[in-house]
C-alpha cells in the first residue's frame, strides 16, 4: 500500500522548442512516496529537501502542484481510497529545471503503482499537465513529458513523442543561485512577434529536428537557437550572456535558457567537450556575482 517514484530534472524548450521540446538530465531529482489511506481525500504529510524554498511550498493538497495532480487523478477515477504524499525535493523551484513538474510527475507515477489497474504514461501525461498548470498558469508539457519518458521528447497538448538523439550528445546545465518565477518569465513574452521572426524560428526548429534524426551535429547547431523567447528573457537573468558565450567559446552546438530560467544549458558533441566547458560556464555566473552548480548529462 505504499509506492515510491522519482522524476529527474529536465531542460524545457531546448532553446528552439518553446513549450514543445524538453529533455531529462541525470543528477537532481524529486522523490515521491505515496500511500493509500482510508480517509477519502489527498493529504501531504511532509515535504523535505536540501533545496531552498522547501519550507514555503504549500502543504495544502489543493494548492500544491503534486497534490493537485493527485486530486485530479483520484476524482477522475472515483478511487474508493485516499492518498497520502511525502515529497523529497532535490530540484529547486524557480530554477528552470522543472522543479514543480518533477514533484507532480513523481507523485503521479508513485500513485499509479497503487492503482488496481495502473494507467499508461500517456494518460498520466494529462494529469501531469493539470499539475503543471497550477504551478505556471499554463498547460505545457515540455518538462513533464521528458520526465515521464526520459530522453528528448516532443510534447504537444495531446501527446508525447520520444525523439531519437545521437548518443554522443551531452548537455551542460548550470544552475545559478537565483530564483526566477515561471509566471514572471512568461509575462515578458506577451507582445506580438513579427512574422519574419516566426518564419526564421520555424526554420531553426525544422533544422534542429532533422539534425537530431540524422545525428548531424552541424545541423543541430544551426537549429538550436531561440529567436523568439530568449531575447525577452535574457535581461531577467544576470550573467546569462556570459555563460552562453563561455559555452560557445568551448565549442557548444548551441546554448540557451533552460525552461523559464535562470538555469542555462548548452549542448555539446561529446562528453569530454561538455566537461571541459562546465567550469567556464559556472564562471560566467560567478562573474555576475552568483554561485552556480553544473551538471553534465547525456541528452
Ligand atoms: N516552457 C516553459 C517556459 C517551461 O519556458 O515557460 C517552464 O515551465
Amino acid at each position: 500500500t505504499q509506492a515510491r517514484a522519482f522524476a529527474p530534472a529536465s531542460v524545457g524548450n531546448i532553446g528552439v522548442g518553446f513549450d514543445l521540446l524538453g529533455h531529462s538530465i541525470e543528477g537532481p531529482r524529486d522523490v515521491a512516496t505515496v500511500r493509500r489511506i482510508d480517509a477519502p481525500d489527498v493529504r501531504i504529510r511532509a515535504i523535505r529537501g536540501e533545496v531552498e524554498g522547501v519550507d514555503g511550498i504549500p502543504l495544502e493538497a489543493a494548492r500544491n502542484t503534486a497534490g493537485q495532480a493527485l486530486i485530479a487523478l483520484r476524482d477522475a477515477l472515483a478511487l474508493p481510497f485516499g492518498l497520502e504524499l511525502e515529497l523529497d525535493k532535490g530540484i529547486p523551484l524557480g530554477s528552470g529545471l522543472g522543479g514543480s513538474a518533477a514533484s507532480c510527475v513523481a507523485a503521479l507515477v508513485a500513485a499509479n503503482a497503487l492503482l488496481d489497474a495502473p494507467l499508461s504514461r500517456e494518460v498520466l501525461y494529462g494529469y501531469s499537465l493539470d499539475g503543471e498548470a497550477v504551478a505556471s498558469g499554463s498547460r505545457h508539457g515540455d518538462n513533464v513529458a521528458p520526465m515521464l519518458l526520459g530522453g528528448v521528447v516532443l510534447a504537444t497538448a495531446t501527446r508525447m513523442v520520444a525523439l531519437e538523439a545521437p548518443d554522443w550528445l551531452h548537455a551542460v546545465v548550470v544552475h545559478p543561485d537565483q530564483v526566477l518565477e515561471t509566471r514572471r518569465a512568461r509575462a515578458v513574452l506577451a507582445d506580438p512577434y513579427p512574422l519574419s521572426q516566426v518564419v526564421a524560428h520555424g526554420a531553426c526548429l525544422a533544422l534542429f529536428l532533422t539534425g537530431l534524426q540524422r545525428g548531424d551535429a552541424t545541423m543541430i547547431g544551426e537549429g538550436l537557437k531561440d529567436l523568439l523567447v530568449e531575447p525577452r528573457r535574457a535581461p531577467l537573468i544576470p550573467g546569462f550572456a556570459r555563460v552562453k558565450q563561455a559555452a560557445l567559446d568551448h565549442g557548444a552546438l548551441g546554448s540557451s535558457i533552460s525552461g523559464a530560467g535562470p538555469s542555462t544549458f548548452a549542448w555539446f558533441a561529446s562528453k569530454a567537450a561538455a566537461e571541459a566547458a562546465a567550469p567556464a560556464m559556472r564562471a560566467g555566473f560567478a562573474e555576475a556575482g552568483f554561485a552556480a552548480r553544473s551538471y553534465v548529462s547525456p541528452v
